[in-house]
């Protein structure tokens, strides 16, 4: 077991939002009872996939201390992440744990020179002084690809969407984090330049010890970079383990479902979980029993009937009744 100052660990997780419906309002569990431990001395890539709606920005707010659990301890580095104040935020948290964001052209103001948010976060956090900072800069740059002189006094209009994603990748390396939390950060980008950011997400993680947490609807390069996913539907997780396990060898229906689903002509397409969706049913959120039993080829009455267990099975834990 390693040690609880150097793991992340979600203890049933769980976020409620109040919904209004007509004059009444209803709570529903975004993220329920999520449950998992990392290990930040071994890093990984550790991927959070889902169809749209199924808690994943939620969970990974919660993450970056944006959002607070309404139920469950998140922790980081054995301190909780809702109880930190803003000083020890500010100092420590905020360094440690980094964010990249899906639109890379949201995080920057148009009317700001780029690399004025390399200067600011690298001598804010004072990494490096006056005198060092353009060297410091540089050599961030240079581990996503780019460098200092392609990218000074330019406008993020200026940039192309894979250069601005790069700078936000770099602007998050520049305080050394161990945790880089990553939400649909490749999904604006196109096809051919998903898999060269996904593959330097790798290139960080052993060059520069830190780990993702990496959400994405994409399951292809989720296959391809991560070394451990969480399939998530309807806030729960179904499905979770190695990759190699999980997306070679799945066992929850609704993660067979989704392999079985992948157009394998379309390489663009494939395995994108927008693509198989059945439009968004809140009501698979309040229903008795298993979230899935609605559309779930191996349904069983007791699926309607209780909340399935989650249980080891074949190197992984699934949600399901099939392997209690
Ligand atoms: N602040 C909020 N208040 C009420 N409901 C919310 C709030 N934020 C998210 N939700 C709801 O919680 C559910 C999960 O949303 P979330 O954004 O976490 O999903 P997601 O998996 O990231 O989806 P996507 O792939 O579309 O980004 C959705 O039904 C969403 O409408
Ligand atoms: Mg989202």
């Amino acid at each position: 077991m390693p040690k609880s100052d150097s793991v992340l660990v979600a203890d049933e997780v769980t976020k409620i939002f109040r919904v209004r419906q007509g004059f009444a309002s209803r709570e529903f569990r975004a993220v329920d009872e999520a449950s998992f431990e990392i290990d930040l001395t071994r890093p990984e890539i550790f991927t959070i996939a889902g169809e749209s709606g199924s808690g994943k920005t939620t969970l990974a707010r919660m993450f970056l201390g944006l959002e607070t659990p309404t139920h469950g301890v998140l922790s980081y580095k054995g301190r909780s992440v809702a109880d930190l104040g803003e000083k020890e935020k500010r100092n420590w948290f905020f360094k440690e744990v980094q964010p990249v964001f899906q639109d890379p052209f949201a995080a920057f103001s148009p009317l700001k020179r780029i690399d004025s948010y390399l200067y600011e976060t690298a001598l804010n956090y004072k990494m490096t002084d006056k005198r060092g900072v353009d060297a410091y800069i540089d050599k961030t740059l240079a581990e996503v690809g780019l460098t200092l002189a392609e990218i000074k006094g330019r406008y993020p209009n200026e940039l192309s969407g894979g250069q601005a994603q790069r700078v936000a990748i770099a602007r998050a390396l520049l305080t050394r984090p161990s945790l880089i939390v990553a939400d649909e950060p490749v999904s604006m980008l196109d096809a051919s330049l998903r898999m060269s950011i996904v593959n330097m997400f790798r290139k960080l993680k052993d060059e520069q010890q830190v780990t993702f947490l990496y959400v994405t609807h994409d399951l292809a390069t989720a296959f391809y970079s991560a070394d451990r996913i969480a399939v998530m539907l309807r806030g729960w997780i179904v499905e979770m383990g190695p990759v190699e396990q999980v997306l070679g060898n799945p066992k929850h229906p609704y993660t067979i479902n989704l392999k079985e689903s992948i157009p394998q002509a379309d390489p663009d397409k494939a395995w994108d979980m927008k693509t198989s969706l059945v439009e968004l049913e809140t009501d698979e959120y309040m229903r008795v029993g298993c979230r899935y039993a609605g559309r779930c080829p191996a349904v069983m009455d007791i699926c309607r009937q209780k909340s399935p267990p989650t249980v080891e099975h074949e190197g992984r834990q699934v949600k399901c009744f099939l392997y209690e």
